[in-house]
């Protein structure tokens, strides 16, 4: 061997020292740079981003009994709607709406149309990815339903909200199947084979009446009762009541739509060849620079707290303030709460657009750039992009802006130089990482019929 050649071995082995002593920070003589991983590694321990610790395996008779509710439209006023017409397996577990069409329209998704009476939900569909996780207690964009068992529960039926709930997934149940527009339809109306509607009668307040007629709606079918029976030992008929429903379906949410086997998830688990280097650059730009985890924050990307980031005012709009919706304002009725909405998990986001409290953009990157410009992107925005009924309807005086732009959320802050394109890109493909390749196809979710014999393909 010549000189030379031994002499080059020895400078390799001691690169090879210096940078293995370099990661502990012992000493090796010339600072070498820290890979990517060891960076974002870093990020992820500084900002508290760990495993998501996966919700405990769901009671299988519940599951199945709550996958038949949850796609059972007898629970609906009319017949019509079931909870899946408007939490999709095959729509990101929404509805690819930027308003919801309720009760009374027809078809899935994009392609529903409205019938002679039906209305828009006020909101854009929140997806329901993950929420069976511990510790996931504040529901709706405006938080008005929350609670654990410790707690208890708030939500928007006041003292007559049951206690009994596993978690504030199941305390879900109790709210849509009671507004007119959403499930409950209204006084008059008949149900599709022509027979009256007895919740219809009631009002979209009379929580503690309409919750044992939707039961009653249940107990009615032999299987439903049977099943009810057997997943709770112990109980009578007499004793079944919206609780046990609630049970049940959220046991369906928390078993079929966990998705935490991202690859993100599988980073955070320890396998660095689980990101590519653009996302792994994009988480770095996500918890670091650009800042986003500060509201978006941890492995579930939301601090469960509410923020204006002045989202363009397009739609119905909700309540008396509308066409404005006031959101966490409604709620806490303080004005530095108007415009406030739960900061969402990104978890699953690219497949449940369009984004945003009432669905205002229909790409993902224009929700995102947003938040980096809010000014510009008022200005410029197009109003063409949300359900064609509701075109026209953005509120885009100077007032307006003004008024959302007061209140912005000093959280929306870049560090340094504004983001470049190249980092947008890193960014997004950052949001790409966060979802789990089970969830893009689960047909297998939707039953091939449901006792009630009413249909299950919208
Ligand atoms: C007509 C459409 C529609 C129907 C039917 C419907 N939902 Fe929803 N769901 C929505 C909309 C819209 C929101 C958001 C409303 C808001 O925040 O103001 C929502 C929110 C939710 C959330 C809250 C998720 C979160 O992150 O806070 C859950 C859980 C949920 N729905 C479950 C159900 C269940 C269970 C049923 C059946 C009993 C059901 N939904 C029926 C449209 C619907
Ligand atoms: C000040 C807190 C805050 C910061 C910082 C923030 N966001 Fe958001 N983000 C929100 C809130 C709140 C919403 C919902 C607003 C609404 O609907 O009116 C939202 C909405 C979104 C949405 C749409 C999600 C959906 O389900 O509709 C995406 C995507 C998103 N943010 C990504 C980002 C990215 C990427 C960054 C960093 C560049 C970021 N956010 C920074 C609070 C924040």
């Amino acid at each position: 061997m010549s000189a030379s050649r031994v002499l080059a071995g020895v400078l390799a082995s001691v690169a090879l020292v210096g940078a293995c002593s370099g990661e502990d920070g012992t000493g090796g003589n010339a600072p070498i740079a820290p890979s990517l991983d060891q960076e974002l590694t870093e990020l992820l321990a500084a900002e508290g981003v760990k495993p998501v610790e996966k919700p405990a395996a769901q009671d299988p008779g519940l599951v199945k009994l709550g996958q038949l509710l949850f796609f059972e439209k007898e629970l609906s006023g009319r017949r019509n709607i079931a909870c899946s017409t408007c939490h999709h397996p095959l729509l990101g577990s929404a509805d690819g709406q930027s308003q919801s069409r309720g009760q009374g329209a027809t078809g899935l998704g994009p392609q529903r149309v409205h019938g002679p009476k039906s209305l828009f939900l006020a909101r854009n569909t929140l997806s329901i990815w993950n929420r069976g996780v511990k510790g996931w207690d504040t529901m709706f964009w405006d938080g008005r339903l929350a609670g654990n068992p410790t707690d208890g529960y708030i939500s928007p039926a006041g003292d007559a909200t049951p206690q009994e709930f596993s978690n504030a997934l199941a305390a879900f149940f109790i709210i849509p199947i009671t507004p007119g527009e959403e499930m409950r339809g209204f006084q008059g109306e008949l149900d599709v084979n022509g027979n009256p509607n007895e919740i219809g009668d009631l009002t979209d307040a009379d929580f503690a009446q309409i919750w044992p007629l939707v039961v009653a709606r249940a107990m009615a079918i032999p299987e439903y009762r049977d099943a009810l029976l057997a997943a709770f030992p112990g109980t009578t008929e007499a004793d079944i009541n919206v609780v046990h429903l609630a049970e049940a379906v959220g046991a369906f949410m928390t078993d079929a739509f966990t998705a935490l086997d991202t690859p993100f998830d599988r980073y955070l688990a320890g396998n660095h060849g689980a990101l590519s280097d653009a996302q792994k650059r994009g988480a770095m730009l996500f918890y670091g620079r650009a800042n986003c985890g500060s509201c978006h924050s941890g492995s579930l990307q939301t601090d469960f707290g509410f923020h204006n980031i002045a989202a363009p005012q397009v739609g119905t709009g909700k309540g008396e303030e509308a066409p404005l919706d006031y959101g966490r304002g409604r709620i806490t009725l303080k004005e530095e709460d108007r415009f406030k909405f739960r900061t969402p998990s990104l978890r699953n986001t690219e497949l449940e657009g369009p984004w945003m409290h009432n669905g205002a953009y229909a790409h993902l990157e224009d929700a995102v750039r947003h938040h980096l410009d809010p000014e510009a992107f008022l200005k410029a925005y197009n109003d063409k992009q949300v359900e064609p009924e509701l075109w026209g309807t953005y509120q885009n005086s100077e007032e307006t802006r003004k008024t959302l732009l007061a209140s912005l959320d000093p959280m929306l802050k870049v560090e340094g130089a504004p983001l470049t394109d190249a980092e947008v890109a890193d960014l997004m493909a950052f949001l790409s990482a966060l979802t789990d390749p089970a969830s893009l196809n689960q047909l297998y979710l939707i039953p091939d019929s449901v006792p009630s014999g009413l249909p299950v393909d919208d």
